[in-house]
C-alpha cells in the first residue's frame, strides 16, 4: 500500500461512506494514521481516493491566493456572475476555473446521437394512439434518461414570456436584486450564484432566482414585480403538464395512471430561473458543472442559445434549443423507484462567449430542507420479483437531502451509496467515491 500523499492541502476526506455488507461508516482524515486504522480492509479504495486533480485548480501557482476571501468577496457583491462582468471583467477569476475530470471521455459527440422528441398531441385522440406514445417515453427514459416534448400543452406565449422575464430579473439594477440575494435554502424565493458556492471546489458562470412553489402555488406578493405575473402563470402550467407526464411515465413503467401522482410527485415545484452571461474565457469554466438531478424529474425551458449536454454512452451530446419545445429529464428519486427501469443521466452545460443563455428548470421535488419529512422512497414493490430484485433499500427524504447537501459539485449521484446490490463493485470504481468527498478544511 501507497502512504498517503505529503502534500495534504490538495486532497480530500472522505466521510459518510457506508461500506456494505457492514454498512458501518468511514470517517477519515487525509492523514496517514488514521488511514491505519480500523478499515485496514480498504486501503486499497481509500488510496485510490486520495488525490483530486480538480483540487490543483485552488493552487494556481501564486502562494498568495487566497481563495477562500475571493469567494466571500464575490458573495458578498451579492451581484453574481453578472455583476462582475458589468464591473468590467475580461478574465474570469479563478474561483470559476473548473478542471475537467481527466478520466472523462472527452471525445467529440457522435452527430447520430439525438435526443428523443416526443409528440404529446396525440395521448387524448385514442388510446392506440396513446400507448405509442407511452412507448417512446419509456423508450427514451430508458436509455436517454432525457427527451424533448412538443406539443405539451404549455402555451407558447407563457415560455416566452417567462425567458423575458428571468432575463427582466437579472438584468434590472443590482440594487433591486440585492435584497433577494441569499443563502438560505429555506426562503421561498432567492436569488444567488452558485448554490453551492461555498463547498464546491470550483465556481460556474451562472446566476439563479429561484422559486419554491410547495405545496401550493407561489403566493405573488413574495415575487420580484419584474416577473411575477409570468412565474405565477408558468407554475401553473408547468404543474399541470408535470401531472400529465408522470401519468405517462407511470403508464410507462406498467402502472396505474395515476400512481406517481399519488406519490404527490407534483406536490412541490422547485423552480429555478438560471441567467448563463456571455463568458470571456469559455474554456476554463463551465456553465453548470456535471451533475444528476435529485429530484422525481425536471422539466427545463431553454432558450436558442444552447449549451446543455447530456452523457450518453460516454459522449456529451447536446440538447439542441427547439422553439416550443420542453426538455424533460428523469432524476434520482425516479431511477430509484422505478428500480432502474428508468435512468438518472448526468448533464452539465457549456459557458459560452455568446450570452446571456436563460434557461427555467422546473425540479418536481421541494429541495428545501424544512420540510424534511420521513416520507420514504424505494424501489415500487409492484416492479419487484424474483427477476427483478431492488437494487436500492428505502431511503427517507430527509436521508435524501442531507445526502444531496453533503455533497458537493463533484458529479455522483447521492444515489450510488443507497445501491445494496452495487455495493460490491462500487468498492473498485473509482469514479463514484466522489459522492462521499467533502473538501477537507
Ligand atoms: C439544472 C440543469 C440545465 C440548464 O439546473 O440542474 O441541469 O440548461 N440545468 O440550465
Ligand atoms: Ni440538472
Amino acid at each position: 500500500m501507497k502512504p498517503w500523499p505529503e502534500n495534504e492541502q490538495n486532497y480530500y476526506k472522505i466521510s459518510s461512506f457506508h461500506p456494505c455488507p457492514k454498512r458501518k461508516k468511514i470517517f477519515l482524515s487525509p492523514t496517514f494514521s488514521s488511514l491505519q486504522g480500523t478499515e485496514s480492509q480498504n486501503l486499497d479504495l481509500l488510496y485510490f481516493s486520495a488525490k483530486f486533480p480538480f483540487m490543483e485548480s485552488e493552487s494556481v501557482g501564486d502562494s498568495t491566493y487566497d481563495r477562500k476571501a475571493e469567494v466571500q468577496a464575490f458573495d458578498d457583491s451579492k451581484t453574481g456572475v453578472k455583476g462582475l462582468l458589468d464591473s468590467g471583467m475580461t478574465k474570469i477569476p479563478s474561483m470559476f476555473y473548473v478542471k475537467l475530470d481527466p478520466l472523462e471521455n472527452t471525445k467529440p459527440s457522435d452527430s447520430n446521437f439525438s435526443i428523443p422528441i416526443i409528440d404529446l398531441q396525440d395521448i387524448y385522440k385514442s388510446s392506440l394512439l396513446r400507448c405509442q406514445v407511452v412507448d417512446q417515453i419509456r423508450s427514451a427514459s430508458q436509455k436517454w434518461g432525457f427527451f424533448q416534448v412538443i406539443n405539451h400543452g404549455v402555451p407558447k406565449d407563457v415560455m416566452d414570456e417567462m425567458i423575458s422575464g428571468i432575463c427582466r430579473f437579472h438584468e434590472q439594477e443590482a440594487e433591486l436584486k440585492k435584497p433577494f440575494y441569499s443563502r438560505d435554502s429555506n426562503k421561498k424565493v432567492r436569488y444567488f450564484s452558485n448554490s453551492k458556492l461555498f463547498r464546491d471546489y470550483a465556481a460556474t458562470w451562472r446566476d439563479t432566482i429561484s422559486f419554491v412553489a410547495n405545496p401550493d402555488l407561489l403566493n405573488p406578493e413574495q415575487l420580484p414585480a419584474v416577473c411575477r405575473d409570468i412565474v405565477f402563470e408558468y407554475a401553473k402550467q408547468v404543474r399541470a403538464l408535470g401531472i400529465i407526464i408522470f401519468e405517462l411515465l407511470s403508464e410507462a413503467l406498467g402502472l396505474n395512471s395515476s400512481y406517481l401522482k399519488d406519490m404527490d410527485a407534483a406536490e412541490a415545484l422547485h423552480i429555478m430561473g438560471n441567467y448563463y452571461p456571455h463568458c470571456p474565457e469559455p474554456d476554463l469554466t463551465l456553465g453548470l458543472t456535471k451533475h444528476t438531478d435529485f429530484d422525481f424529474m425536471t422539466i427545463l425551458l431553454q432558450d436558442q442559445i444552447g449549451g446543455l449536454q447530456v452523457l450518453h454512452q460516454n459522449q456529451w451530446v447536446d440538447v439542441p434549443p427547439m422553439q416550443g419545445a420542453l426538455v424533460v429529464n428523469i432524476g434520482d428519486i425516479l431511477q430509484l423507484m422505478s428500480n432502474d427501469k428508468f435512468v438518472s443521466v448526468y448533464h452539465r452545460v457549456k459557458a459560452k462567449t455568446v450570452g446571456p443563455r436563460i434557461s427555467v428548470t422546473t425540479f418536481f421535488m421541494d429541495l428545501t430542507t424544512s420540510e424534511c419529512t420521513s416520507q420514504v422512497y424505494g424501489p415500487i414493490k409492484e416492479l419487484l420479483s424474483d427477476e427483478n430484485p431492488p437494487l436500492y433499500r428505502d431511503v427517507t427524504r430527509k436521508e435524501i437531502m442531507e445526502n444531496y447537501y453533503a455533497k458537493g459539485l463533484d458529479g455522483n449521484s447521492y444515489l450510488i451509496p443507497l445501491s445494496s446490490a452495487r455495493c460490491q463493485s462500487m468498492f473498485n470504481v473509482h469514479i463514484n467515491f466522489r459522492v462521499l468527498i467533502i473538501p477537507y478544511n
